[in-house]
């Protein structure tokens, strides 16, 4: 029996919202999710009252610049992504009571009421003051549409809000360089009014909630985060944007800004609940606000990865803090990183594992994605996945024991005693032990669950998969049933004992497992309590159907996997060679400097004891001349002559391998460096301008 302390009345579980703009990769599952679905299951399993939270982010300038990508609309944007993202939650078995989207009405309502209460108390500074502007493209720039270099670690490709090197929240003032993303050019300062939370302010109180109050509640790797934070100082953050995407700022005098997307997407986790609320006829209050009654409380927990730390550790606790009503955040277990066979996860490069698509690939088998990621979970440093470690987590835990011990219970049963559960009788000493360790499991899986140690509670799910195993391989009834039957019973109700702990303990982690689980032992899903029992199929009791619960990984699907990361990480250097970036503009008086001209090359030949190098003789139409051109690799000699090309006439002669070189062949370069001349359509008489 399981009597691990829960102390409060009520649970508020949120999973940050993710930005809608592209589909989930394993990475989410395992920062945000899995973690919370697995913590929110456990809840209820102990009959708590839970509500689980989570929603799109649909503001923001992760949303514009998608849209812009695609020269598509923000709105497009988010209702194809969301749509996406909430289907392979669903998928997932992630049981969010509801996935709401920050778009919605009520939710621009409740962050407007947010905004004017902390106004109306007076606390936002208010200032003017200079911000990056393009002055290209006409507008303000959000903070993600500068980059440069970290003032803190000194990385290049930080953003004006965060630095994702080092965590380092910035102002885009700080960075070194700062470049606007829209024109690649660098902005310009220009005023405007906007309206700051005192971070500063809150400091002092945020040292005592966080620092001291926390100190033995958060992981190691967030209250690492929260101290350096503090201990450099907290500075005011604005709260308003200049934007065109997001939540209208509630003033008149703030027409046409927004409210920064880090205010209103926590609001998002109340918003969701208030129409949860509505939806199922609750009192979304009771879930977030302080009440009377102190034995009638909230535990608010908020399940993040890493570089959310800040905003859920510092910046939404000042906002709850300075609205005053509100609950606090009792913990914030944010993971670390998930990488993926060596490498850092990337959207952009492609260099991830969808879920959309595993879910096409691998149908069925969210259960065995649930279990490997949730067995290197990133809970106190980064950790990596890779498909070999998948596949053989799958074939040796999940198949080899978990499976095969189920199936080898419920085949046995089926064959000696019609799937009839027979009664335990004249236990033995190794009987004994086994239920006494079913009794002992379920408090140290509530234990490390409880403090957010996943990874080691379901090694001990295993561990009891483990102990059944060699509890059969020893019995060995199918040898026993020759010669003594009754023990085989014996050993058969105890094996089953087993398998009805294990639904019930694997209920948290794999929700489709447990499931065909109790159908196969024909019983109803059972709360934790029930679990270490010895009676939780009782003599006489008909079983279900034995089916298998797991099937092998073949290294065809691995190799296929691999092949594909493979194309993409291919895909993506190609487009990073081809795609340069632009050069700065040049004056047309520096344009018409450059002497380019048709050429026809009327004789060519290898420069000696060099790979790359033709000597090229020309017929500029002006003069013949002699140009060195490292094209060696591509063209033979003896195919290009009579060959049209276009020349850079007056470059500065260059010596090469003794030769005088007298300009430069214009060729054209694809993103694998192979070269092609660059040529007239049809003949053109030598001599003929280029412009
Ligand atoms: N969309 C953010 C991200 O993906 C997370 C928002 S969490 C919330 O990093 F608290 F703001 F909702
Ligand atoms: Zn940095």
């Amino acid at each position: 029996m399981s009597n691990i302390a829960l102390p409060f009345k009520r649970y508020t579980i949120t999973s940050a919202l993710p930005y809608a703009n592209g589909p989930l990769h394993i990475g989410h599952l395992a920062g945000a999710y899995i973690p919370a679905d697995i913590y929110v299951r456990f809840l209820r399993l102990h009959g708590k009252d839970v509500v689980y939270v989570c929603g799109s982010d649909e503001h923001g300038a992760a949303i514009t610049i998608k849209a812009k990508k695609e020269g598509t609309t923000p709105q497009a944007i988010i209702d194809k992504y969301h749509a996406q993202i909430k289907d392979s939650f669903a998928q997932f078995g992630i049981s969010f009571d509801i996935y709401h989207r920050t778009s919605e009405q009520l939710h621009h309502e409740l962050s407007q009421e947010f905004f004017l209460n902390l106004y109306e108390k007076g606390e936002f500074i208010e200032q003017v003051t200079e911000q990056y502007y393009d002055e290209e493209y006409h507008q303000f720039l959000a903070d993600r549409y500068i980059t440069g270099t970290c003032p803190n670690c000194k990385s290049e490709g930080a953003y004006g809000d965060q630095c994702e090197k080092c965590g380092t929240s910035l102002n885009p003032t700080d960075l070194i360089n700062p470049i606007s993303t829209l024109s690649g050019k660098p902005p310009v300062l220009r005023e405007t009014k906007h309206w700051y939370l005192p971070l500063d302010k809150y400091q002092p109180w945020l040292e005592k909630w966080l620092l001291e109050g926390k100190k033995d509640v958060l992981k190691p790797n967030v209250y690492g985060q929260c101290r350096s934070w503090l201990k450099s100082g907290l500075q005011p953050r604005s709260m308003t944007r200049d934007l065109d995407w997001g939540v209208d700022v509630p003033l008149e005098e703030a027409t046409g800004k927004k409210l920064y997307v880090w205010l209103d997407a926590p609001i998002g986790y109340i918003s969701a609940t208030k129409q949860w609320a509505l939806d199922t006829g609750n009192d979304w209050e009771k879930y977030w606000k302080q009440q009377p009654d102190p034995a009638d409380n909230t535990c608010l927990i908020h399940f993040i990865g890493k570089d959310n730390i800040v905003f859920h550790c510092i910046t939404f606790p000042s906002i709850l803090h300075a609205h005053g009503e509100y609950v606090l955040p009792e913990n914030i277990p944010a993971n670390e990183f998930l990488n993926l066979e060596g490498e850092k996860l990337s959207t952009s490069r492609n260099h991830a594992v969808w879920l959309h698509e595993y879910l096409e690939e691998f149908p069925d088998k969210q259960d065995e994605l649930r279990y490997v990621l949730t067995s290197i979970l990133p809970e106190t440093s980064d950790s990596e996945f890779t498909w070999k470690d998948f596949q053989a987590r799958v074939n040796n835990e999940l198949v080899a024991i978990l499976g095969n011990f189920v199936n080898r219970v419920l085949v046995l049963s089926h064959k000696y005693f019609d799937g009839k559960v027979m009664p335990a009788e004249g236990l033995t000493e190794t009987d004994r032990f086994i239920f006494s360790e079913l009794e002992r499991y379920p408090q140290h899986i509530a234990a490390s669950l409880s403090q957010y140690r996943f990874r080691e509670a379901l090694a001990q799910v295993m561990n009891v998969a483990r102990l059944g195993n060699k509890y059969l391989a020893d019995a060995e009834p199918w040898k026993l049933i020759k010669t003594d039957e009754s023990r085989v019973k014996t050993v058969l109700n105890v094996s089953l004992q087993i398998a009805a702990n294990l639904a019930v303990l694997a209920q948290p982690f794999l929700p489709h497992t447990a499931d065909k689980l109790f159908t196969m032992l024909n019983l109803e899903a059972r709360d934790w309590k029930t679990a270490g029992g010895d009676t939780l199929l009782p003599a006489g009791h008909q079983l279900g159907q034995a089916q298998l619960l797991f099937e092998k990984i073949t290294d065809e699907q691995v190799d296929h996997q691999l092949e594909k990361l493979a194309r993409a990480r291919q895909t993506a250097e190609t487009v990073a060679k081809t795609i340069q970036p632009l050069k700065d503009n040049v004056a047309f008086e520096d344009f018409i400097k450059l002497d380019i001209r048709t050429a026809i090359i009327t004789a060519a030949e290898k420069v000696a004891k060099t790979k790359k190098l033709l000597k090229l003789t020309l017929d500029t139409g002006a003069d013949q001349r002699i140009v060195v051109s490292g094209i060696a690799e591509f063209f033979d000699p003896e195919a290009i002559i009579g060959k049209q090309v276009s020349l850079l006439a007056n470059l500065e002669p260059r010596e090469i391998k003794g030769i005088r070189s007298q300009g430069m062949i214009l060729m054209a370069e694809d993103a694998d460096g192979r070269l092609d001349f660059v040529a007239p359509q049809t003949a053109t008489a030598p001599g003929s301008i280029i412009r």
